[in-house]
């Protein structure tokens, strides 16, 4: 097998890891039963505390960084990057471990995006600041963000992989934060405390 499959599959299996989960199971707490049920730092933080919910979000945005910095260190075409960043992301949302039922992807795609597209992602998150400043949705500052993201890519001018792999990471953030969006909707959504 080639290298560049080798590191689709790796990069699937780090970003299959539950860090969420596993993090709050070392405080004896459930994280699929507890807030929203998202393994993610925002339901981490939320139930087990600020210092979980960092190290969570650390974690998970590493599972993303890795393998694209590890791709573009072996000079890879921007094609296998992409893919390889898709692949951290797929494993996060879609879990090998977790029967493919993972989280919502925000902080993994924050470091697939990261290492491919770093003034995007940086534009992003002041969108997403603002948003959670204004509204105090995480959800919505996730949704927000991830909406922006595609057309930030593009005015940034990375390579054409890199902004269809940006597009089809907001498509399934997006679609992942489905209950949110109902939630927000009727207005029963969780606000962020700090
Ligand atoms: O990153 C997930 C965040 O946008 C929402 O998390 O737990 O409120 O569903 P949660």
């Amino acid at each position: 097998m080639n290298t560049e499959i080798l590191l689709v599959i790796g990069a699937y299996l780090l970003g299959s890891v539950p860090t969420g989960l596993l993090l709050a199971r070392s405080m004896g707490i459930n994280i699929r039963e507890c807030g929203s049920g998202n393994i993610g730092a925002t339901n981490v933080y939320r139930t087990a505390g600020k210092k979980l919910g960092i190290m969570t979000l650390i974690g998970d945005c590493l599972k993303g960084l890795i393998p694209v910095l590890i791709a573009q260190y072996l000079d890879l075409f921007p094609m296998w990057v992409a893919l390889i960043g898709l692949a951290a992301f797929l494993g996060h949302v879609y879990t090998v471990f977790l029967g493919f039922k993972g989280g919502k992807g925000v902080a993994t795609a924050l470091g697939v995006l990261l290492g491919t597209a770093p003034l995007a992602v940086l534009l992003g998150i002041l969108v997403f600041a603002a948003v959670l400043y204004k509204w105090r949705y995480v959800s919505l500052a996730s949704i927000s963000a991830a909406a922006c993201i595609p057309a930030l890519a593009f005015a940034t001018c990375v390579p054409r992989e890199t902004i269809v792999m940006a597009a089809v990471i907001a498509v399934i953030v997006i679609l992942k934060h489905h209950e949110n969006i109902a939630r927000l909707r009727a207005g029963t959504e969780t606000k962020f405390k700090a």
